[in-house]
């Protein structure tokens, strides 16, 4: 029998991201402090005799060989030699090259449930190594919870686990690319290292203390080409979050509040006022492996 499977594909916020340096691959050399959070797509992966599809409900989503789920199932096909063939549908909820990894998030999720849907055997190394070959986020995806990343992000370190009950997401409905990010940050920093990892403010102040600590370097350059995500940070900030920050290469920023009343009202406020808004809160590496699969 074909088998089906479910599989919730969560998405991501960097507590941190300090770019150190442009590496002579181009990539910029990262330490990243990762999380997942309660947001999610969900993958409805069968077994077929034919090729491997892939359907979104989301026009903005590609659905032939450039997306990064039907790249996953290619290469996880490649590797294991199997001649199974793969149907993905991809509902989508996680707003698009938006800073929250939906995409890599989407590739690593296939990746975990292919290898159950397919029966192949793969170590470990192998499947981190395909990971990383998708994208720099993809290889986070494989662990989840709170996670330091190292190299241009693909180098995963599990971490004390951060906890954040209210969060809330905004998204301004523009997409921004994360080359042009990087690019935007190069051209400001030159070849000065950007900044220090800030270890020694988490030392100082513990990992609870992280979601106050958070920083990232794409901010600056990225916010002064989009001045619409000043806006949302503003907007969050008089609204009381404790901490607006962009999320990755942006545009998504996460406002991080104190209590449900406060989270709730702004989610209101922000979509009232057009925006994109969805609370959530962070999913540890437990959770993430106790409900990925429904
Ligand atoms: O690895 P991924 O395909 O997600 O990266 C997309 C683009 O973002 C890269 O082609 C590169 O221009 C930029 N990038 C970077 N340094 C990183 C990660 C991404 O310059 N550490």
């Amino acid at each position: 029998m074909l088998s089906t499977i479910q599989i919730k594909s969560y998405a991501k916020i960097n507590w941190t991201l300090d770019v150190l340096f442009k590496r002579e691959d181009g990539y910029h050399e990262l330490r990243t402090i990762y999380q997942t959070v309660s947001l999610h797509d969900t993958l409805t992966i069968a077994e077929t005799h034919g090729p491997i599809e892939t359907v979104c409900d989301d026009p903005r989503v590609p659905c032939d060989e450039t997306n990064l789920a039907f790249k996953a199932a290619q290469s996880l096909r490649e590797a294991t030699g199997t001649s199974r063939g793969a149907r993905i549908e991809i509902e989508k909820r996680t707003p698009v090259a938006a800073g929250m990894g939906g995409g890599s998030s989407n590739a690593a999720a296939t990746l975990l449930a292919l290898v159950k849907v397919w029966q192949v055997g793969i170590d470990d190394r192998e499947l981190f190594r395909i990971a990383a070959a998708l994208g720099s986020d993809v290889p986070f995806f494989l662990i989840g919870g709170t996670a330091l990343g190292v190299g241009r992000g693909e180098q995963v370190h599990p971490i004390e686990q951060v906890h954040c009950q209210h969060l809330l997401l905004v998204n301004p409905g523009f997409a921004v690319s994360t080359r042009d990010a990087y690019e935007r940050l190069s051209r400001l920093t030159s070849s000065e290292a950007a900044s220090i990892i800030p270890f020694a403010l988490l030392a100082a102040k513990g990992i609870r203390e992280l979601p106050l600590a958070a920083r990232n370097d794409l901010e600056a350059p990225v916010l002064a080409a989009h001045p619409e995500i000043a806006e949302v940070k503003r907007r969050l900030l008089s609204l009381g979050a404790r901490l607006a920050q962009m999320s990755g290469s942006g545009a998504t920023v996460f406002g991080v509040f104190d209590n449900l009343k406060t989270a709730e009202r702004s989610e209101t406020e922000m979509r009232a006022a057009g925006y994109w808004a969805e609370r959530a809160r962070t999913v540890d590496r437990q959770e993430y492996h106790a409900t990925i699969f429904q």
